[in-house]
């Protein structure tokens, strides 16, 4: 039998919120998720909180205790005093849909606009061969378990709305890190890329980022630091300017994102209408609302098949037939986004009836 602890946990939707008190039962080796399981089973099962594995890798029970941006299910009760009052609440700098959840679609959009990996085309999948140091160099950043608390505690966006559209967020400086470490990365201007678009310029390196990853990527010492060092090296050398105005190199092409948002530049969100993709090529105001609207339940879907295999009952290596292996976009290169919300491949296990 444990002992009760005190609680103080935020309920609320976006209409508002308070916090409420809980004594809850506490047993030897638990951690804060295991209480919220223990409150949703007894004092309030409507609580709403996110979560998946219970072993910190799917980055799902990010919340914020005692104001510290953390994983509930790798806080262990432990490191608080017996007596203490241990406070949980959602992450700050999303929007709250219902108590402890929060709507983090801010970072899947950062994620959509960040170019994918793209090998040399000319490559054949045989021909790829990478140096062990080149793998290790970029492998710390590839341990990302996208719970988003690095983006939670960044000041650039934690208290100001206003910066998002122009500013992606240390998850995503050190994606670009990571692809401009890539030996075999075609594109060469991901650095600019991240100064220009992604709103490096922003980060004045606080490192709160770094404090709070809970895989321990030194993001900023060793992503982006290094990034803003090389993007120095090339915009102010003497040398690379005047070589870079003769040769016309290392120049990004204008994008609506670029002549949007010039570097340092805020705009209002709500001038743009709230979230914006600019990828995929989809700027249609109406289907971007469209598909803001959620997922149309009563639209008809494929059903699940058999997966394709070939006559020996294999699946076929189409990894091989690829002409540029692993760049093709997973969603199929005619595709754009936002997807129509009648081309979510989402399957609601009701979807078949009629509300
Ligand atoms: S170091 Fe930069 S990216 Fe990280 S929290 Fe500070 S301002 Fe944000
Ligand atoms: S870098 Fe660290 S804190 Fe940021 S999303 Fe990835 S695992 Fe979480
Ligand atoms: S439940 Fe998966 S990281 Fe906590």
């Amino acid at each position: 039998m444990g002992t009760k602890r005190n609680f103080r946990i935020w309920r609320g939707d976006a209409d508002g919120g308070e916090l409420t008190d809980y004594a809850v039962e506490v047993n030897e080796g638990e951690v804060v998720l295991d209480v919220i399981h223990r409150l949703q089973a007894t004092d309030a099962p409507d609580l709403a909180c996110r979560w998946n594995c219970k072993a910190g890798k799917c980055g799902s029970c990010s919340m914020e205790i005692n104001g510290m941006p953390k994983l509930g299910c790798m806080t262990r009760m432990s490191t608080f005093e017996e007596d203490e009052t241990v406070t949980v609440t959602p992450l700050r700098t999303f929007p709250v849909i219902r108590d402890l959840v929060t709507d983090v679609s801010f970072n899947y959009e950062k994620a959509r606009e960040t170019p994918a990996f793209a090998p040399p085309a000319d490559l054949a999948p045989g021909d790829y061969r990478m140096q062990q140091v080149d793998v290790e160099r970029s492998q710390e950043f590839r341990k990302c378990i996208e719970c988003f608390l690095c983006q939670n505690v960044c000041h650039v966006i934690r208290d100001h709305d206003e910066n998002k559209p122009a500013f992606s967020g240390p998850r995503y400086f050190i994606r670009a890190a990571e692809l401009d470490m890539h030996p075999l990365d075609a594109k060469t201007d991901r650095k600019e890329y991240a100064q220009s678009e992604q709103g490096l310029g922003f980060c004045n390196i606080t490192k709160c980022c770094t404090e709070v990853c809970p895989e321990h990527i030194k993001i900023t010492d060793n992503g982006i630091i290094p990034m803003k060092e090389r993007v120095v090296d090339r915009r102010y050398d003497p040398l690379v300017w005047l070589g870079s105005k003769i040769f016309r190199r290392g120049q990004v092409p204008q994008t609506s994102v670029t002549s949007e948002h010039s570097p340092g530049a805020v705009r209002s969100n709500a001038a743009g209408g709230g979230l914006h993709s600019h990828a995929g090529g989809s700027h249609d105001p109406a289907a971007e609302t469209q598909a803001q609207q959620g997922v149309n339940w009563h639209r008809e879907v494929p059903h699940p098949t058999a997966p394709a295999v070939d006559a020996s009952g294999k699946l076929p290596l189409t990894e091989l037939t690829f002409d540029r292996a692993a760049a093709p976009s997973p969603f199929g290169d005619d595709v754009t986004f936002p997807l129509p919300p009648e081309h979510l491949n989402f399957a609601h296990p009701d979807q078949d009836q009629k509300h």
